[in-house]
């Protein structure tokens, strides 16, 4: 087994390793960031042992096997174990993703499973990643159809064309993977939308049944809420969804420009 050691300019303490589960002979290490508002102390990475025979493939299973099996109090999110939620993102073996559809095979590269919450968002406790700001950002983009004419009898019909142009949009999960991947977000996350919510604008500026593109644009025509995306594409290589943000942010950008001629 490999000696675990938190790298040496680490401000996060050791904290507890768990016992081996009994008897078992398949087992992997996982490094679990840990942190309580309630107790005055700092953060640690505790160690637990996960029975690989008695436990599932994904690293949520991993999860649950430990709060069920060993340390109730560990806290983390999730519900749908689908990749559908969005809920159980974190950041795993050094990349933001989703705990139920990641294989525990897939990050052992260390002799270990490292999983720590999604970077540079406050931590409410353990792995839940306090996301209040990033849906009050998606909240103010009006992620909702706007419309001035008359409502239709029955519904507000799309031709085949129209509805594929919101592929690789409507997809989007609101995990918050690659706005917590995205340099630029880090340090401007309180003016700059971020990817996530950008990618989201942008599904409702391209919809054919919205009336609102020039009202939406002008919401987005600012210095730091659209214009801070360098182009880096962390957000599409983390993307759980294989999303590409960054492609949608320069279609804003080209509508922007296109306006104004
Ligand atoms: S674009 Fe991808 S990574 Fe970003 S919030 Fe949506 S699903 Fe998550
Ligand atoms: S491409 Fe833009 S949004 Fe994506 S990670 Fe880079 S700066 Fe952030
Ligand atoms: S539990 Fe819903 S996306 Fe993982």
């Amino acid at each position: 087994m490999a000696k675990f050691s938190l790298p040496k300019n680490s401000q996060i303490k050791e904290g507890k390793a768990w016992p081996k589960p009994e008897g078992a002979t398949n087992v992997t290490a996982f490094r679990i960031y840990r942190w309580n508002p309630d107790d005055g102390q700092n953060p640690r990475v505790d160690t637990y042992y996960v029975d690989r025979d008695d436990c599932g493939p994904m690293v949520l299973d991993a999860l649950i096997y430990i709060k069920n099996k060993i340390d109730s109090t560990l806290t983390f999110r999730r519900s749908c174990r689908e990749g559908i939620c969005g809920s159980c993102a974190m950041n795993i073996d050094g990349a933001n993703t989703l705990a139920c559809t990641k294989a525990i095979d897939e990050c052992t590269s260390k002799g270990e499973v490292r999983i720590y919450p999604l970077p540079h968002m406050p931590v409410v406790k353990d792995l839940v990643p306090d996301l209040t700001r990033f849906y009050a950002q998606h909240a103010s983009i009006e992620p909702w159809l706007k419309t001035t004419t008359p409502e239709p009898e029955k519904e507000w019909r799309q031709s085949r064309e129209d509805r594929e142009k919101l592929d690789g949009l409507y997809e989007c999960i609101l995990c918050a993977c690659c706005s917590t991947s995205c340099p630029s977000y880090w340090w401007n996350g309180d003016r700059y939308l971020g990817p996530a919510v950008l990618l989201q604008a942008y599904r409702w500026l391209i919809d054919s049944r919205d009336e609102a593109t020039g009202e939406r644009l002008d919401n987005l025509e600012d210095p730091f809420r659209l214009y801070r995306c360098h182009t880096i594409m962390n957000c599409a290589n983390v993307c759980p969804k294989g999303l590409n943000p960054a492609k949608a942010i320069a279609e804003i950008k080209q509508m922007m420009v296109t306006r104004q001629l």
